[in-house]
């Protein structure tokens, strides 16, 4: 091999091992910024809805945002049934609930459960709502939001989109949070 064509062969060999060595280094990179699989998956809460006891409000967290559950008893069925609110419930089996993220839609508050009033109540500017968790009083502009859930047997979890939620959101029921 003359020396021109040694050095052009030499050139691109290291050429190549550069190439092979950029490539391995960009893996590298792309799986330090992947998320880990259990963070990908701490996007999701299952509930078991079985576990609830109607008219007792109990506050579980999804993304770290506070979510309220509110198993509807037959008489808070029934009021809401009258008031055309059924829609912002979830229907699981033969029993309703409210899935609600537990954040004012005024300024995000947490608002508090009165279980003998069935209502909740706001305390940073006096803003209500029913056990459906529609507004009742301003200056809330609107119900509690509804986190995307997927019904699953007796199951839910949110930060899936199953089609009630989707239905939800086509019918203004909730905004998409
Ligand atoms: S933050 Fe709830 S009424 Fe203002």
């Amino acid at each position: 091999m003359k020396n021109n064509s040694r050095r052009a062969f030499m050139e691109k060999a290291f050429g190549a091992v550069a190439g092979v060595g950029a490539i391995a280094s960009l893996y590298a990179m792309k799986k330090t910024w992947d998320p880990l699989p259990s963070v990908k998956a701490a996007g999701f809460t299952t509930l078991d809805l079985s576990a609830y006891e109607g008219n007792k409000l109990v506050t579980e967290k999804w993304r770290g945002k506070p979510v309220f559950v509110l198993k509807q008893t037959p008489d808070m069925v029934e009021v809401a049934k009258k008031k055309g609110e059924l829609k912002r419930l979830i229907k699981v089996g033969n029993d309703y609930y409210l899935v609600a993220l537990g954040l004012c839609t005024h300024l995000g508050c947490i608002p508090g459960y009165n279980p003998d009033t069935k209502s909740f109540l706001c305390a940073c500017h006096g803003g209500t709502y029913d056990s459906t968790a529609d507004v009742t009083k301003a200056p809330p502009p609107r119900g509690l939001d509804i986190p995307p859930f997927k019904i699953n047997g007796n199951t839910i979890v949110l930060g899936e989109e199953g089609p009630e939620y989707k239905q939800m959101l086509k019918e203004g029921i909730t905004l998409r949070v």
